[in-house]
């Protein structure tokens, strides 16, 4: 193989399209030729100044000409070995996920929420688009004056890895768009076709490799490769069906967004089509479910969208989901099978949920071996025994259940525990609830491992590497206690090192993870304590009402003091104390969340661990949504009375997209009123405090003047 020719090629800039074209054909040959010689004969001919020149080149050429880039590009490797992690990529705005639908009613529903949230007269059409929902996985797609810059995962919406590399493998991405903005963020997703998942598991299987569960899984795992020529070998394929960031609008309307896509080179999901109402849209539904088993990959259900994109704008979204677009899932997958056992799980806030342990069947391509039986009453409703047969039925990703007995397997009848099953503490069933739940609390090592578990997870700190079967291991000796112990655990680094499972560089990955961690948003601090009834949503509202975490953390003491103080009040805050009022005021905080927030700052050892992870943590501050410099922004609204050029649903959703908060109720910290016609004693109350009221107009021209 010729080595020092160097002087002799023609200058990178001079190349035409074609010179450049053979040009890195002839380099990926080569270095492909010298990494063999370097890293498998151990024998290398040219030397690493020489080698390094003959990468440089390739890059070069391919930056001038990214359409170019081969699927065996050299710079898809890195220097013959691996990278040794993906690095991480922030989306430039996050990735939603999609609520689901399963019934026509839940689409009925959709669309008159959609009706209602944009105020809609009867007689106003909303075109919906249908198109299937393929089960696959996300991926954002970044262009930049039309070539693909980087690519990657959804990772949790807001943060997800680069996959760049690997994406510029697939035949179905262009490197390259034609006539596109400057900036266009193209989303879809990434699946294999159920032909080439067959194909493929039996190549793997020839070759005594690992067989893939489901096109999905095999999607998954040849997309996560660090290596891109492995997943250059594997059949991927992309759909693109929505966009992140863009420098200009691609459309007016969904569907022409989405031919906008298809013009420059993108294949599109079908079948699709729009669609005038719910009867219609339930129509394409069954056609498509009729063709399920036809098409050429696996889908899970069908999305709708609103069409208009000035409506997809103003509906805006809740949580991490679009209000102007919902998944209609496929009915779930059914099986019979006997329940070998009926077992009790004890939960995070101490919840005793049976579990009905099963003859492992297969249900819609995947092995269950365990469903959920809820609750007592749903055990005796269900009328199950140990030893019945049963029919189970599993959808989506959600924990299969067990919808009735087929066979009575003459068992005696499953008796709910007194106790514990696993600290023996009393249990206890309140009044108006379905639940037994273990008084041991803090005492029960079930909750204080289902709680480290929760603090861990993707939406609270999100540590990679710390599974259930690790917080489980180092409960068990002592490792993790508590969740500041979490953050101590660097200083074990070396007794874990030789541990079953554990290596030097594992233990690295885990202690770079947490680290990593140490600084954490308000709001998925106060989510990851696991507080009875403080979800995400609610997490976020407090950490935006409260701003900073010594600020919430004295208000939360505060608000324990006033309602051990007043324990009996039951219907009006005001009568429990101003600081309980001010809580139960920000919005969709009830007394129930506001209540569960005293007791568990009642908890002396609540306090203890929250003093101990404040000082091992940065909680940093919420970030501001998108408010920059709107005259709202951080301002307490109040919404009341009847509103004209919107819905009050919108109005709210609007004002908080500019960095308002929206309470319920008028007090001193409201700053503005905001009244439409008919409003009552919110405008009276609003008068007496002084604070400024405004009509439904002057409020629009405020939001709108940035
Ligand atoms: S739209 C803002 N359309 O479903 C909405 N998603 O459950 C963005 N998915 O994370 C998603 N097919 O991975 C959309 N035709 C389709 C889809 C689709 C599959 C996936 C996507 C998303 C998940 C939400």
């Amino acid at each position: 193989m010729n080595t020092g020719k160097q002087g002799m090629e023609a200058a990178v800039e001079a190349l035409t399209e074609q010179d450049a074209r053979k040009e890195l054909a002839r380099l990926a040959m080569e270095i492909a030729y010298h990494d063999g010689r370097y890293h498998k004969d151990d024998a290398p001919e040219i030397s690493d100044a020489q080698y390094d020149a003959l990468r440089r080149r390739n890059e070069a050429i391919e930056g001038r000409f990214p359409a170019l880039v081969r699927k065996d590009s050299p710079s898809l490797r890195v220097g013959g070995g691996l990278k040794s992690g993906f690095s991480k990529i922030r989306h430039a705005k996050p990735m939603l996920s999609l609520g689901n639908a399963f019934s026509e009613e839940d689409v009925a529903e959709f669309l008159a929420r959609v009706r209602r949230f944009l105020g809609l007269k009867e007689d106003e059409a909303v075109e919906i688009l249908a198109e299937p929902k393929i089960d696959g996985l996300s991926a954002s797609l970044r262009y930049e004056g039309g070539s693909l810059v980087y690519a990657a995962t959804r990772g949790d919406g807001s943060e997800g890895e680069d996959i760049t590399a690997n994406i510029r493998t697939l035949d179905d991405v262009p490197a390259t768009l034609p006539g596109a903005p400057a900036v266009l963020e193209v989303r879809g997703e990434v699946y294999m076709r159920k032909q080439d998942f067959f194909a493929l598991n039996e190549r793997q299987e020839a070759a005594g490799a690992k067989v893939f569960a489901n096109p999905r899984n095999a999607a998954a795992g040849s997309l996560r490769q660090l290596d891109p020529t492995i997943t250059a070998s594997r059949p991927l394929r992309f759909f693109g069906y929505a966009w992140g960031e863009l420098s200009e609008p691609l459309a007016t309307t969904q569907f022409d967004a989405r031919e906008r896509l298809a013009g420059m080179g993108f294949s599109l999901n079908q079948p699709a089509a729009l669609c005038g109402g719910v009867t219609e849209i339930l129509a394409h539904y069954r056609t498509i479910e009729e063709q399920r088993a036809d098409l050429p990959f696996d889908i899970d259900g069908v999305v709708y969208k609103v069409n208009r994109l000035d409506w997809q704008e103003r509906l805006g979204q809740v949580s991490r989901a679009p209000r102007w677009a919902i998944a209609h899932k496929f009915a779930a997958e059914k099986a019979e099978t006997v329940i070998d056992a009926i077992t009790i799980q004890v939960g995070r806030t101490g919840k005793l949920t049976p579990v009905a342990n099963l003859k492992p069947v297969t249900v819609g391509g995947v092995v269950v071996s365990r469903a959920t039986l809820h609750n007592e009453d749903e055990i005796a409703r269900l009328g199950v025994k140990e030893g019945d047969t049963v029919r189970i039925q599993r959808a989506g990703d959600v924990i299969p259940q067990v919808l009735e007995v087929v066979k009575d397997g003459a068992g005696a009848p499953f008796a709910f525990p007194n106790a514990c099953p696993v600290c023996g503490s009393d249990v206890e069933r309140g009044e108006d609830e379905v639940d037994w739940r273990c008084t041991g609390g803090l005492i029960c090592s079930a909750q204080a491992v289902e709680r480290l578990k929760h603090f861990v997870s993707r939406d609270a700190f999100d540590i990679e590497g710390l599974g259930t079967k690790s917080i489980e291991e180092f409960w068990t000796e002592k490792l993790i206690r508590e969740p500041a112990d979490i953050f101590r655990l660097r200083e074990s680094r070396d007794s874990l090192i030789g541990r079953e499972g554990w290596k030097e560089k594992s233990v690295a990955n885990l202690i770079d993870a947490i680290e990593a961690r140490r600084e954490i948003p308000l709001d998925r601090f106060i989510f990851a304590l696991g507080i009875r009834h403080i979800g995400q949503t609610t997490a976020k509202l407090l950490a935006r009402n409260y701003g900073a975490y010594e600020n919430w953390h004295a208000a939360m003491l505060a608000v324990s003091e006033e309602r051990s103080a007043n324990p009996d009040e039951h219907k009006k805050p005001d009568l429990i104390g101003p600081r309980y009022t001010e809580l139960v005021s920000v919005d969709t905080v009830g007394m129930t969340a506001a209540d569960s927030l005293a007791a568990f700052f009642a908890e002396a050892h609540n306090r203890t661990v929250l003093a101990s992870l404040a000082e091992a943590l940065t909680i940093s501050d919420v970030e501001a949504p998108s408010s920059d410099g709107s005259p709202v922004a951080g301002k307490t609204v109040v919404f009341t009375g009847t509103l004209e050029k919107m819905t009050r649903n919108e109005a709210k959703a609007r004002a908080e997209a500019l960095g308002a908060k929206v309470a319920g109720s008028v007090s001193k910290k409201t700053d503005y009123v905001v009244v439409g016609a008919e409003a009552g004693s919110k405008a009276r109350k609003a008068e007496e405090l002084g604070v400024s009221v405004l009509s439904e107009q002057e409020w629009l021209d405020m939001a709108s003047s940035a």
